[in-house]
């Protein structure tokens, strides 16, 4: 699959934090992407059981609806004493106000509640590029760390204020963005999409 030059593409995601991220990671090759609550696009229910799952779900359902090339990108946070909690859950870890503060607070808990000691965890991030005649393509970033508490740092969202990316002091939340985006499971995911060919570097 590759991306003609020109081509308008959806990202199908109603985050802005995501939106956000991946416009950034986007821009240097020359591709303005349109959110998809930009384009008033509904969200579909998250109902596979993968993180590829649910992107390829999110990107088919927003390249069909917009007739553009979609890209989706279902991501979270698991945690290696909860086994892999909340996983593709992260987001419903939030609740309907999606508010991070009682997701953190709950990882806390129960992390609390089982005694654990072991604090290693893992974002994951699946991304899917969809054509409008429904051709898909998914690739698959990890980043590992450990978590810390309190939350800690304003910067980037969800669960990046609890963080901490091996070899690094910062968490995800205190980093500059660009550092995160060197280093973290979006960036990783997103340089096998690039490395695939599918955008024209030409474009
Ligand atoms: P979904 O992919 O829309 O189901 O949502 C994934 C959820 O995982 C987000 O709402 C965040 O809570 C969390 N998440 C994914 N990527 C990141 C990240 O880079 N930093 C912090 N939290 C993230």
């Amino acid at each position: 699959m590759r991306l003609p030059r020109g081509s308008h593409l959806v990202v199908a995601s109603h985050n802005p934090g995501k939106v956000r991220e991946i416009k950034a990671l986007l821009g240097p090759h020359g591709i303005e992407p349109i959110g998809a609550g930009d384009l008033g696009l509904p969200e579909p229910e998250e109902t596979a059981t993968s993180f590829s799952g649910n992107a390829e779900l999110k990107a088919r359902a927003a390249a069909i609806a917009s007739g553009h090339f979609a890209l989706a990108d279902d991501s979270g946070l698991s945690v290696t004493a909860l086994d892999g909690a909340p996983g593709i859950y992260s987001a419903r870890w939030a609740g309907a106000t999606k508010d991070f503060s009682t997701a953190m607070a709950r990882i806390e808990r129960e992390l609390r509640d089982k005694a654990a000691t072991d604090t290693r965890a893992w974002f994951t991030c699946a991304l899917t590029l969809c054509s409008p005649h429904g051709d898909m393509q998914s690739f698959v970033g990890e980043v590992h760390g450990h978590l810390t508490f309190p939350p800690r740092g304003v910067n980037g969202f969800g669960y990046d204020p609890i963080f901490i990316a091996d070899g690094m002091d910062l968490t995800f939340a205190e980093m500059e963005p660009a550092a995160k985006h060197a280093i973290s499971h979006r960036a990783k995911a997103f340089e096998k999409l690039l490395h695939s060919g599918v955008f024209d570097e030409s474009l």
